[in-house]
């Protein structure tokens, strides 16, 4: 698109010639060889077993039910600390989501058993970590080495969050694989780019020059990469203009087979004075940078449904390169 406006911090120029696998037009440069190869990448990093569950801020002193990798799992706080186990009660199976936590403890809804950190029979509740922005669960996972904690990319030091959760029929791969895609993004979500070229292709990473548009005239330029820390999670971060230093976390967590919860924390942060301001305005800004983040993903999850409808595809024949 053309005639946009930029504003904010000049980026550096780039080279006359990008390389060959950089130039054309974006069907040709999108190579559904190379988003393979760096779906595979990603899918071959350790997860160290752990699970984004939801926005921190969801999780309160009243049990929740969610449902993780085919564990039915109860998920609550006590005191402030993350709690979570499975969601059966160890006396005769009643969910526990719908009991109460009194003193401490979680109390079956059905002839009021207490359950506290420990071990009650085979009930036991699960290693569980809230990073302050995300609540994570660590399950029993093949072939995976537990970790003490989630494998996190690295995030600012002070930011605005907001986490967006939607559920998609796909798997956690076909999250990822759209966002490697990001040669869709000026034809796909053009309310939202208004410019998008790939400039950098590494081994972890890709690079990409955006333009977000603030209205149809102008808009804001950045430099960012995406790269994958685990192979559940893709990382958006800005590294060159506004909001430098800022990252999209996008995790896909398994719900049962076919299904997928799809978790966007947005961290934004800036060098600007009046951003410490906007911290204090957090609530009225939030909901803004919500309503973008599902409008993106009401797209991208049909995109990612679509993906996964056509590798279950039996008849192959006509399909093109999915990954
Ligand atoms: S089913 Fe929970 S106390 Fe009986
Ligand atoms: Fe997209």
């Amino acid at each position: 698109m053309t005639g946009i406006r930029t504003f904010g911090k000049e980026l550096s120029r780039l080279p006359e010639q990008l390389p060959p696998e950089l130039r054309g037009p974006d069907w040709v440069q999108a190579n559904p060889v190379l988003i393979q190869e760096h779906l595979d990448r990603a899918l071959a990093m350790p997860t160290g077993g752990w699970f984004a569950i939801d926005a921190s801020s969801a999780i309160t002193g009243a049990p929740r039910p969610y449902r993780v990798a085919g564990h039915e799992l109860v998920v609550w706080r006590v005191e402030g600390a993350l709690r979570v186990a499975p969601d059966a009660c160890p006396h005769m199976g009643a969910r526990l989501s719908d009991g109460h936590v009194r003193e401490g403890r979680l109390v079956c809804p059905w002839h009021g058993l207490e359950l506290a950190d420990g071990k009650h029979g085979a009930w036991c509740p699960f290693e569980a970590h809230d990073d302050g922005v995300l609540a994570w669960v660590r399950l029993p996972e093949e072939g995976e080495h537990p970790t003490a904690r989630p494998i996190l990319s690295e995030r600012p030091a002070v930011f605005l969050d907001s986490v967006m959760r939607m559920e998609a029929s796909c798997e956690p791969r076909d999250v990822i694989a759209n966002r490697l895609d990001p040669w869709h993004g000026v034809h796909y979500h053009p309310h939202t780019f208004k410019r998008l070229r790939v400039i950098g292709i590494r081994e972890d990473r890709l690079v990409v020059r955006v333009v977000y548009g603030m209205s149809d005239r102008v808009g804001i330029e950045v430099d960012a990469t995406f790269h994958c820390p685990d192979p559940r999670t893709i990382t958006m971060t800005i590294v060159d203009g506004e909001g430098t230093g800022s990252v999209v976390e996008t995790h896909a967590t398994p719900l049962g087979a076919g299904r997928t919860a799809i978790l966007e924390a947005t961290l934004a942060t800036s060098e600007r004075t009046g951003f410490r301001r906007a911290l204090k305005a957090a609530w009225m800004i939030r909901p803004f940078i919500l309503k973008a983040q599902r409008r993106l993903w009401v797209e991208d999850a049909a995109y990612a449904e679509r993906t996964y409808e056509l590798r279950q595809s039996a008849d192959r024949t006509s399909s093109p390169r999915i990954p």
